[in-house]
């Protein structure tokens, strides 16, 4: 790859939400992105139609990460459309909100599927296209750590999603290839929807927030990308909490 060569950037849950901030952002920044999502093909073409009219280089693949076939078809798409793949980014993830006792193993299941085990898969398979320099960020958030009402398969998820990628970073660390997560505060996108409790979450978490505001998913893309830029080569293995300072206090 020469100096003028586009980085190629992969972003699952790449078309809503935080995913498409950072589809956006990275494109900004001359990256040729490849923007993963799984059935909202609506979104994945206003997505695209918004990179066009912009000059940016936005593609968006489709394929549900949790179904076998439909993920296969997807990598195959993706080796053929990238020999080299700069960054990842995990961003798609879903979850069944229940309290834990209401939780059935499936939901579990499905929860980890898509949040935890679609992106280590996806790892698996991509990896060897990933060269020294290479960068991958996933998306946690504080439920990883604290107990958010309703928030329990997700929460496990995330939790997990830290310690796999601890493991990653310590494993690719010596490849040249940094990995870390991006812990975001509360931002409204279509997944707050499906709180049940959103309002009063909103209110809460606004009046506990010291920078006064909502952080928002172009407050998140910025430090994803600085994640995956040169500055933050020696960043390996940590978690970097975007939130306003909300976490500060107990
Ligand atoms: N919003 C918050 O307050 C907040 C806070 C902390 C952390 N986070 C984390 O930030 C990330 C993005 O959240 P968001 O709020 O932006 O989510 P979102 O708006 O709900 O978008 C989720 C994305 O994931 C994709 N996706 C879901 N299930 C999939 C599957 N089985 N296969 C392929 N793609 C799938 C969706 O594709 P379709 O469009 O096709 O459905 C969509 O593009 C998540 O990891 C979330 O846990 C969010």
């Amino acid at each position: 790859m020469n100096a003028t060569t586009p980085r190629t950037a992969i972003v699952t849950g790449g078309t809503r939400g935080i995913g498409r901030a950072v589809s956006l952002q990275l494109a900004r920044e001359g990256a040729r992105v490849l923007a993963l999502y799984g059935r909202n093909r609506e979104a994945a073409e206003a997505l695209e139609a918004e990179a066009r009219a912009a000059g940016l280089t936005i593609e968006t693949l489709r394929g549900d990460l949790t179904h076998p076939e439909k993920f296969a078809a997807l990598v195959e798409e993706i080796r053929a459309k990238a020999e080299r793949i700069d960054v990842l980014v995990h961003c798609a993830a879903s979850g069944v909100h229940r309290k834990a006792a209401e939780l059935s193993a499936k939901h579990v299941r499905w929860t980890l599927d898509i949040n935890v085990v679609a992106i280590h898969e996806l790892l698996t398979a991509l990896i060897e296209r990933m060269p020294s320099g290479g960068r991958i960020v996933g998306i946690t958030s504080s439920g990883g750590t604290r107990v958010i009402p309703f928030y329990s398969a997700v929460g496990a998820s995330k939790g997990a999603l830290e310690s796999l990628f601890r493991h990653y970073a310590s494993e690719l660390g010596p490849r040249g290839i940094a990995v870390n997560l991006v812990c975001p505060g509360l931002v409204l996108t279509d997944a707050v929807d499906a709180f049940p409790d959103r309002e009063a979450r909103v209110a809460k978490t606004l009046e506990a927030t010291p920078s006064g505001r909502l952080t928002t998913p172009a407050d998140v893309a910025q430090v994803v990308s600085f994640l995956c830029g040169p500055a933050a080569a020696q960043i390996i293995g940590q978690t970097l909490v975007v939130d306003g300072g909300k976490t500060l206090s107990s």
